[in-house]
């Protein structure tokens, strides 16, 4: 863990950015015994970007997955020095020179934006107004009673004498996790608004005219 930390900072990043970094030699043991070149490997908690620059190192192709924005200020950053050629991690044991390419694409929102509203509610007033526009725009759980949840439980002292806090909590439980953002065999919906050259990308990414 030492070692992948001195690995990061030799990069120009914090040292303590990532709590757990793993050393570029330890991951290309890995894809060395499970992968051959061009292969594709897939790390769907992508952090500080190790297991993706590694595979770009050794000639795989890869599909990295990330949550946090931080994604911005170091993994991509990290990806771009590997192109660039940097010699750190196992670049000198594998000869690297640098090229290459990755492409960065975000998912488009959707339940996920309804989150933000929540989020952004200064009141329990403001959350009231909310819920109409959850209803109809957004997907919310299936056992989610609506009208006696706007009728009637938003309006008992029990629900009011919450704190903001845990009325937010309560709202973002209507929520259904599974619709965060918009599957691809939706995106031509207009409700989301996706633009024209957001679904011909996603079609190219897909291999897919259509
Ligand atoms: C320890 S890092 C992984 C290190 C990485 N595999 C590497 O090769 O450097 C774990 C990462 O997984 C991300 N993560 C956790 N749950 C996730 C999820 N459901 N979807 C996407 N990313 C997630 C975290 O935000 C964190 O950045």
């Amino acid at each position: 863990m030492k070692s992948a930390k001195n690995e990061l900072l030799l990069l120009g990043f914090n040292r303590e950015d990532f709590s757990s970094p793993k050393p570029e030699i330890l991951i290309k043991e890995l894809i060395d015994i499970s992968t051959k070149e061009n292969d594709i490997v897939l790390d769907f908690f992508l952090g500080s970007g190790t297991t993706c620059a590694v595979a770009h190192k050794m000639g795989r192709q890869y599909i990295g997955i990330e949550q946090m924005n931080y994604i911005q200020d170091i993994t991509l950053q990290r990806m771009q020095k590997v192109i660039n050629g940097e010699q750190g991690g196992i670049s000198k044991a594998v000869s690297w020179k640098g090229g290459g390419e990755f492409i960065y694409l975000e998912l488009a929102k959707w339940n996920e934006k309804a989150k933000k509203l929540i989020d952004e509610c200064n009141n329990l007033s403001e959350l009231e107004r909310l819920l109409d526009e959850l209803y109809e725009k957004y997907f919310l759980n299936y056992n989610v009673k609506f009208q006696e949840f706007k009728e009637k439980i938003i309006k008992e002292n029990e629900f009011i004498n919450l704190s903001l806090e845990k009325q937010k909590e309560i709202f973002y439980c209507m929520l259904d996790l599974n619709q965060m953002y918009v599957n691809k065999s939706e995106m031509q919906d207009s409700k989301f608004t996706i633009s024209e050259e957001d679904i011909k990308l996603t079609n190219e990414f897909y291999k897919n005219s259509k």
